[in-house]
């Protein structure tokens, strides 16, 4: 495989419950294609492809790119909803 596709892996670790993972399309277009929901610790393992130009994470979770990890948060007041 071609370096390049490796490195498009991320990682998304739910931290808390209903982590939305949620999937834009490439090209003219920037819809959402594709909505992942995720209970606290779990892992979708994510590529960016021919039809995935970005990825939008809601809720508190962890991220692991070939960059480097960061961790979203849940939008403060949200949080005791
Ligand atoms: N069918 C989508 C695609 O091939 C699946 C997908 C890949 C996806 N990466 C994603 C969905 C990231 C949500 C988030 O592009």
């Amino acid at each position: 495989m071609e370096e390049k596709q490796l490195k498009d892996f991320v990682v998304i670790k739910a931290v808390e419950d209903g982590v939305n993972v949620i999937g834009l399309t490439r090209g003219t277009d920037t819809k959402f294609h594709h909505s992942e929901k995720l209970d606290s610790g779990e892992v979708m393992i994510a590529q960016f492809t021919e039809h995935t130009s970005a990825i939008k994470i809601r809720g508190n979770a962890k991220i692991y790119t070939p960059y480097g990890e960061i961790e979203s948060e849940t939008r403060k007041g949200l949080a005791d909803k």
